[in-house]
């Protein structure tokens, strides 16, 4: 494999706010690579970094077989000189140009002839589906067909690497939903690279070959497939920040596992090391929820409908946890739960997490996770 993109100890500083402080990470060429992280991790600035648009402070940035930056050998090179293309966070389009024109902008500036500037760029603008809408301007489109004339433009240069940060997050759900399939469908056809910048962990899953996670302070916390970090995820942080993530505190008591004030043994296959305190981390849909027979005695504290799903907030001892079912499986099988109703929970899955490894994380899963 290729490397197309090398970060090497990236360090920047604004001021005395380090957003990276010693960065690595490589890009293999025709791979679809997303790098997830919460918003202020530092995402775009790495974008930026990579596109031209800034300097750090130290380190290397590689793009193929050329150093583009490096600041302690004098290299910057200039971001029309990369070869890269780039859609941002707010996919600025111009407003005075219409979509012929802002999408043949970087042919024009190139110095490209009118004839190739109109067949390049009628192809571009068919190949992101918005034949027929070349003469209008971006006040008479709607946010989508707008994302595609920035997509557009970022692609008519046919980079080999295109750098994308955020680029549906403007957009409705069902729009986003269709337009992820399409970006992975035009890197395919085009065979480029992609380097996606998200903080949505559906669209990362959807989309990635590869998926980084970065934590609030700029570092990597795993890399690997959305399956990997899906389904062995390196700590409770990615863990976390993949969906809904229940913690349940959990003490190691001679040879049994007890929860909340020790008074129900969890069964379970037991961690692997036998240190005292732990942590069941599980989703929502990891547990079966019924009224009676084994597991952990708990009351519904919120019950709730979703549409497809039942989603029960339910307290075990405390500690209070989100469940889910299916609707059609909780009316076909008796369990549309009540405020107050006692239940009872057995996993399908678990995680073992050591309580240590929750230690610092408590600011990312508030609001995310069903902590008590
Ligand atoms: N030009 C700048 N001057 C000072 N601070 C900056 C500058 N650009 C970014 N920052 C800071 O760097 C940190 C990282 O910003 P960045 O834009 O990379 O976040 P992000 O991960 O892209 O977040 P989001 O998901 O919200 O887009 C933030 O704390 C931000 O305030
Ligand atoms: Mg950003």
């Amino acid at each position: 494999m290729e490397e197309i993109i090398k970060i090497e100890g990236i360090v920047k500083n604004y001021g005395k706010h380090k957003v990276h402080d010693g960065l690595d990470l490589a890009v293999q060429r025709g791979e679809c690579f997303t790098l997830l992280g919460p918003s202020g991790c530092g995402k775009t600035v790495l974008l930026r970094l990579i596109a031209g648009f800034e300097q750090p402070d130290a380190g290397k940035i590689s793009i193929g077989d050329t150093v583009v930056t490096d600041p302690a050998g004098g290299v910057n090179f200039s971001p029309d000189s990369r070869g890269i293309g780039m859609v941002f966070q707010d996919y600025a389009v111009w407003p005075h140009m219409s979509v012929f024109d802002n999408v043949t902008y970087p042919l024009k500036l190139a110095g490209v002839s009118k004839d190739e500037m109109l067949a390049r760029g009628m192809e571009t603008i068919a190949m992101v589906g918005m034949e027929g809408l070349d003469k209008r301007l971006p006040s008479e489109l709607s946010g989508g067909q707008q994302q595609r004339v920035a997509l557009a433009r970022a692609l008519i240069a046919k980079p080999s690497l295109m750098l994308l940060d955020e680029p549906l997050t403007n957009l409705d759900a069902n729009l986003r939903e269709e337009m992820r399939f399409e970006i992975k469908e035009l890197q395919r056809k085009l065979d480029i690279t992609v380097f996606y910048v998200t903080h949505d962990q559906e669209v990362a899953l959807a989309i990635s070959d590869r998926i980084a996670i970065m934590d609030d302070v700029g570092k990597i916390r795993q890399i690997g497939s959305p399956w990997d970090i899906f389904e062995s995820p390196a700590d409770p942080f990615v863990f976390s920040f993949m969906g809904i993530a229940n913690f349940l505190p959990v003490k190691r008591s001679g040879k049994d596992y007890l929860v909340g004030n020790g008074s129900q043994i969890i069964n379970w296959e037991k961690p692997s090391n036998d240190s005292s305190d732990w942590v069941a981390g599980f989703r929502p849909s990891d547990v079966e929820i019924a009224h009676g027979g084994d597991g952990l005695r708990g009351v519904i504290k919120r019950a709730s409908f979703l549409g497809a799903t039942m989603d029960y907030l339910v307290d075990i001892d405390g500690t209070h946890l989100r469940t889910s079912v299916e609707t059609h499986e909780a009316l076909a099988k008796d369990l549309m739960f009540k405020d107050d109703e006692p239940c009872v929970i057995s996993f399908r899955n678990l995680l073992w997490f050591d309580a240590e490894s929750l230690k610092g994380i408590e600011k990312q899963l508030e609001g995310k996770g069903a902590m008590a």
